[in-house]
């Protein structure tokens, strides 16, 4: 059983519209009301959100199991069997 303060906050990426050169901030805790984004649920769970700038404007497809390796973007983890 996993004690992991990281919680799955979805079984498949969610696809998000950028503007380039906007900051956005990746909820990286799973606790947001806000996903994908940060809405400070994470304090007191020793957790930071991801703070990234979009290079360019297009859709992505953005981390909701919160176990990629490569946050905020999706690499497929989801679909790992012992995932949360
Ligand atoms: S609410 Fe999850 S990282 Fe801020």
């Amino acid at each position: 059983m996993s004690h992991s303060p990281i919680h799955r906050a979805g079984h498949s990426p969610i696809e998000v519209e950028l503007e380039e050169g906007k900051t956005y901030t990746w909820c990286a805790c799973g606790r947001s009301n806000s996903q994908p984004f940060c809405d400070g649920s994470h304090q007191g769970t020793g957790i930071d959100p991801v703070v990234f700038v979009a290079e360019r404007s297009g859709t992505v497809w953005l981390c909701m199991c919160k176990q990629t390796a490569t946050p905020p973007l999706c690499d497929g983890s989801h679909n790992k069997k012992n995932n949360l």
